[in-house]
């Protein structure tokens, strides 16, 4: 399995500001770059803060696209994972509902029994990985079972570092827009308790773009 981190980040490698509501980093064009990556993705992975804070969509929203996935033989939108210690989704819930992808959550015993039901009553897939935190080695093995090729992360800081340091991650795509937003706490694109020796990368590609951002493509040595 591919598994690619996907982040915009500002200047100072911020992918958010101190208010953690998840601030505009992408620009338009960017954001058509991410729309096709997660169309070429089988699945989309989140970390639980982004789950539960920003209830993302992650839906393909182009139509051109969708239509191609259609055309490939897949659903128009990707399966959709969610990596949360304490699961509390609610019937409100965009993740749960938008689109067309399955759901697969990987959480712990830390989740209620009344939500394991909640989630599976709403059609998520739901996997009980660990006491405290997911393991995520199972994680991704259970993926690869379930015939995910290709595994796009779309964040946030504390799931970027997790998934690294495991060394499960092949790629970063990170668009880096012309803006700063400091602040110690801002998350960045690896968080958690810190890499000491650095995490060793090769650049692929680096494009300048019209929007005054830079594209950069890196493969993560192993
Ligand atoms: N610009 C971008 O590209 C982008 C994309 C996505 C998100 N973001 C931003 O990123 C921020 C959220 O990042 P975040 O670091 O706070 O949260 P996160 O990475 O979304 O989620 C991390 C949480 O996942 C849970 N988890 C369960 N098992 C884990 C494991 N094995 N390893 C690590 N975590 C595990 C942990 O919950 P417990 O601590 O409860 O155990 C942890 O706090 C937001 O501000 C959001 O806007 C930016």
């Amino acid at each position: 399995m591919k598994v690619i981190i996907n982040v915009a980040m500002t200047l100072d490698g911020k992918i958010d500001n101190v208010a953690r509501r998840g601030a505009k980093i992408s620009s338009d064009s960017d954001w058509d770059r991410v729309d096709r990556l997660r169309a070429e993705s089988d699945a989309i992975l989140v970390g639980g803060r982004t789950l539960l804070d920003e209830d993302p969509r992650l839906t393909v929203k182009s139509a051109a696209l969708r239509d191609e996935r259609v055309a490939r033989g897949f659903e128009p939108d990707p399966v959709k994972v969610g990596i949360v210690s304490n699961a509390t989704l609610t019937v409100k819930s965009r993740f749960l509902s938008a689109g067309t992808g399955k759901i697969i959550i990987f959480t712990t015993e830390q989740t209620s029994a009344k939500q394991l039901t909640f989630l599976r009553e709403a059609g998520a897939v739901v996997c009980v990985l660990g006491k405290k935190r997911v393991d995520l080695n199972a994680a991704l093995a259970f993926l690869e079972e379930w015939g995910i090729e290709n595994l796009m992360v779309e964040g946030g800081g504390g799931m970027n570092a997790a998934l690294l340091t495991a060394g499960l991650v092949d790629e970063i795509q990170a668009y880096i827009a012309p803006l700063i937003f400091g602040g110690a706490t801002a998350p960045t694109l690896a968080d958690g308790a810190g890499i000491l020796d650095g995490e060793k990368l090769d650049l692929l590609d680096l494009k300048k773009l019209d929007d005054g951002g830079v594209l950069l493509r890196y493969q993560v040595l192993k």
